[in-house]
């Protein structure tokens, strides 16, 4: 099964408190949103690569994935995160039949054996996602009362590179669209269609960049991996 892989890079990344979009951020010497690539760049079922980032990031986004094999196209994002899959849907070439695969450019440590996984699920039953089982107890919140315990046995925490085949994610978005529903993630979009989606196991390294001390943390990560 063949997939083409869309960056969410388009988010302003606010708990980054940074002066840039958090995928454009330094990790060890490579821009986050040039690590993610690269990781699908070498994943065997990977043969293109759509890069979705800010408007004002078109153009040094264009230099910096140039050398990426596969790389189809770097297009402006929109307001919320499922525009932006959207304008990289667009740009998936006409009469493509495999898998597309949503990933947040801020989980730049995504690695090949994941991919893949998630590839083989979507292939299978039309869409996949990696979870990792909650650690923590969960609680319901108001303002500042707690109201429920949920049973975290239920629960899990939802990773990318989210994948489908491309008409299961098309018609789940045609039908959030029709029904002017904003989704958070793309499997919400086939689940509330009555798609079945696939959760294969997520991986701890796979973490979403949010706040500073995750970039620390990455940072830690990747200089343990590859000694200076
Ligand atoms: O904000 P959050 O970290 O949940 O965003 C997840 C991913 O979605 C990020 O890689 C971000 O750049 C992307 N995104 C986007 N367009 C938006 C909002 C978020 O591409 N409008």
């Amino acid at each position: 099964m063949k997939a083409v892989a869309i960056l969410v890079a388009a988010g302003r990344g606010e708990r980054m408190g940074a002066d840039r979009p958090k995928a454009f951020l330094d990790l060890a010497g490579q821009p986050l949103v040039l690590r993610a690539a690269r990781a699908f760049e070498a994943a065997p079922s990977v043969e293109g690569i759509v890069a979705v980032v800010p408007e004002a990031e078109v153009e040094g986004a264009s230099a910096l994935l140039q050398p990426v094999a596969g790389l189809l196209a770097v297009v402006p994002g929109g307001a919320r995160r499922q525009d932006s899959v959207l304008e990289g849907l667009k740009q998936v070439p006409s009469g493509f039949d495999g898998v597309v695969l949503v990933h947040d450019a801020a989980r730049p440590l995504v690695d090949t054996p994941l991919i893949e996984c998630v590839v083989r699920g979507a292939g299978e039953v039309g869409a996949a996602l990696p979870v990792l089982p909650l650690v923590d107890t969960v609680k319901r919140v108001e303002n500042d009362t707690v109201v429920e315990t949920l049973d975290r046995r239920e629960l899990a925490a939802a990773q990318t590179p989210q994948g489908f085949r491309l008409e299961v994610l098309a018609s789940a978005y045609e039908a959030a669209i029709r029904d002017r529903v904003t989704v958070t993630d793309e499997a919400m979009a086939v689940e509330r269609a009555g798609g079945r989606v696939k959760a294969v196991p997520g991986s701890p390294g796979n973490r979403k960049i949010t706040t500073p001390e995750d970039l620390a943390w990455a940072e830690g990560m990747v200089r343990g991996a590859v000694p200076a």
